[in-house]
């Protein structure tokens, strides 16, 4: 049976730094829909330039662009075994969708993870948040410096701030998140698939966790 294993969270609650932990201990492929959407900005394709103002405003980019997007890349052969989902589902619609798409292939979201972090730690963490040009890896100037200031101990290529990491930029995420995110987490919760782990703690006290919860899950 595959996993299809959901993260979510307001922004900063440090979902890519766990999924890109997951990503080794679960063997299945970490999917972000911002940093799909950051690679079509990059690229100019005509997605990246349908979602360019949404992002830049911090607004959700329209149910009808992310949704194709994620079944797009969900359709691919390295997603048999199931996949870590970060930032995706983002709304009712996106998640009804998502279920749309799994149960004609037999399968079913479980678990959902729901990093709960304060407004307070999201804005300290985006505003010292760096990232890899090349493949998106994840630092922080305090939680995580990179060994060489400014370039990627994985791979080499400058780090970068995101623009949609400015503190106005972020407040209107977090106004986002709560309006058209947070009922996703009541929806999963009457479902019986909901897991809360507290986001605010050291990131290997979180991955013990998400370890410990999806080994239970895999053997049960
Ligand atoms: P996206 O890229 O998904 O951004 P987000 O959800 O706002 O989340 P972030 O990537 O900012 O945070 P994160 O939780 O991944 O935290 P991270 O691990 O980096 O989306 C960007 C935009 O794309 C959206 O605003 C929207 O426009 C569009 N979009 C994307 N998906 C969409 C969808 N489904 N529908 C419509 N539009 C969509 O950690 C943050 C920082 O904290 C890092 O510096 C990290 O080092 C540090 N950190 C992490 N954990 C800890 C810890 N435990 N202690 C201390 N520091 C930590
Ligand atoms: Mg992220």
């Amino acid at each position: 049976m595959a996993v299809f294993l959901i993260l979510i969270g307001p922004p900063g609650a440090g979902k890519g730094t766990q999924a890109e932990r997951l990503e080794i201990s679960l063997g299945v492929p970490h999917i972000s829909s911002g940093n799909i959407f950051r690679e079509h900005l990059t690229n100019k394709t005509e997605l990246g330039q349908a979602a360019e103002m949404h992002i830049a405003k911090g607004e959700l980019v329209p149910d009808r662009i992310t949704i194709g997007m994620i079944e797009e890349r969900l359709s691919q052969p390295d997603v048999s075994e199931g996949a870590i989902l970060d930032g995706f589902p983002r709304t009712i619609a996106q998640a009804d969708a998502l279920d749309r798409f799994l149960e004609a292939r037999g399968e079913n979201v479980d678990p959902v993870i729901y990093l709960n972090t304060s407004d307070e730690e999201v804005l300290r963490r985006l505003t010292g948040r760096r990232v890899c040009r090349a493949e998106g890896h994840i630092y922080h100037a305090e939680s995580k410096p990179p060994q060489r200031a400014g370039i990627c101990d994985e791979d080499g290529s400058d780090l970068y701030q995101r623009d949609d990491d400015r503190e106005e930029t972020v407040k209107e995420r977090l106004r986002v998140y709560r309006v058209q995110t947070a009922p996703l987490i009541d929806h999963y919760q009457e479902r019986g698939v909901l897991l809360e782990i507290v986001g605010e703690q050291s990131m290997d006290s979180v991955t013990d966790r998400l370890k410990s919860v999806t080994s239970v899950r895999a053997s049960g």
